[in-house]
């Protein structure tokens, strides 16, 4: 059973803040993109069952009804006869009736919609298009049509955001009653907008209490914390994205796209005319054992509940003990551990990237 991540590169229009590989929707980028994409999975695909499917971006909801159904028509080339989790990466303004009756005609069992803010100064500066009430209304559509795992994402730390501005954005999506919340702190990228216009980061003490009011705000409603940035009701984690955090194999198809496949980690290209012209892997390395370790470990502590020693020797054929020496940030509680799980401690795990850094 292999996870599967595919691109869709194109935006309406482009966010202040993005530095995701993506460009202006051109029907004729598009369409000529869905051949080269169908031929790329052609070629690479083994024929494995699928078990999770993820159609990310850019924001694969711009592709119009024809598109979209060519775009299922590549999909079906998968055997999806035990896919578990089919996910598409939407906004709100391109969300309509029909577009989402065709997914679910289609087997997506799963939103995510990129909402950000529902405040319009925020929404203006980020280069977003929607209103507040679009977002009620486009997630009342979805759930109407039948879509009842869906995901949130949202974004604090914004430029003199201040507490109060966040607790109207956390007031609003807890309003939304989704199963799924994604909470990123804004990270200003060179080569965006904001970057070039020398918008400064927020305080960094404030972005740390920002993290805390979202937790505290999303415990509160029974959001489970699970992943650094992420949150959901009971049984609705993100089944894609452990693999991720699982350090487990999938396939990338499509500009920009990475994969991990039997020990090798790949980037494709994210030069267009290149992947029109099947050359479509940039660069492929062989995961060393030791590299493999490291992955299991950054990606593995991203996870609230952490490292299962148990699966970890099962999978490893040691002890994480013997492998690492994680004794000395045990005794100064960087690192917790309990019968079953060695995790980054409550007061550490927003500095992971840090110790994580710092150790390996
Ligand atoms: C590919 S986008 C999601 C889908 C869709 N394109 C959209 O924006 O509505 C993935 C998410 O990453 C987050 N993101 C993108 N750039 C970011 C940045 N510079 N800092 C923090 N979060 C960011 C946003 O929350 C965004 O919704
Ligand atoms: S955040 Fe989403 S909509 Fe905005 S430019 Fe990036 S990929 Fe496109």
């Amino acid at each position: 059973m292999k996870s599967v991540y595919i691109h869709i590169p194109f935006c309406h229009d482009i966010c202040s803040y993005c530095d995701f590989c993506k460009m202006k929707y051109k029907k004729d980028w598009a369409d000529e993109y869905l051949e080269s994409l169908k031929y790329e999975i052609k070629n690479k695909y083994n024929g494995e069952k699928v078990r999770t499917l993820y159609i990310g971006g850019g924001t694969p909801s711009v592709l119009d009804i024809d598109e979209l159904n060519k775009l299922f028509e590549i999909i079906n080339l998968f055997d999806l006869s035990e896919l578990e989790e089919f996910t598409i990466e939407c906004n709100i303004e391109s969300l309509t009736n029909e577009k989402l009756i065709l997914f679910k005609k289609n087997g997506i069992n799963r939103l995510s919609v990129g909402v950000q803010t529902f405040n319009d100064k925020y929404i203006k500066l980020l280069n977003r298009n929607h209103t507040k009430e679009e977002v009620f209304e486009k997630i009342e559509m979805a759930k109407m049509i039948g879509f009842n795992n869906i995901n949130v994402d949202l974004m604090y730390a914004l430029p003199n955001e201040t507490i109060e501005d966040l607790e109207y954005d956390v007031d609003n999506i807890l309003r939304l009653n989704v199963e799924h919340i994604s909470c990123y702190s804004l990270m200003i990228e060179p080569n965006t907008k904001l970057f070039i216009d020398k918008i400064k980061p927020i305080d960094e003490d404030l972005d740390y209490d920002m993290y805390r009011y979202i937790e505290k705000r999303l415990n509160n409603r029974e959001y489970n914390h699970y992943e650094i940035s992420n949150y959901s009701k009971i049984g609705y984690e993100s089944k894609h994205n452990l693999v991720y955090w699982n350090n487990n194999y999938y396939y990338g198809f499509g500009l920009s796209a990475s994969g991990y496949l039997e020990g090798y980690r790949y980037d494709n290209t994210k030069n267009l005319n290149k992947y029109n012209a099947h050359n479509y892997v940039d660069n492929i390395v062989k995961v060393s054992e030791d590299d493999r370790l490291k992955y299991e470990l950054i990606l593995g502590f991203r996870k609230i509940h952490g490292i299962n020693k148990k699966e970890f020797s099962d999978k490893f054929g040691k002890n994480i003990y013997e492998v690492f020496n994680i004794k000395e940030l045990l005794d100064n509680k960087m690192l917790n551990e309990d019968e079953d799980y060695i995790f980054i401690s409550d007061e550490w795990i927003y500095k992971s990237n840090e110790i994580l850094i710092n150790f390996v």
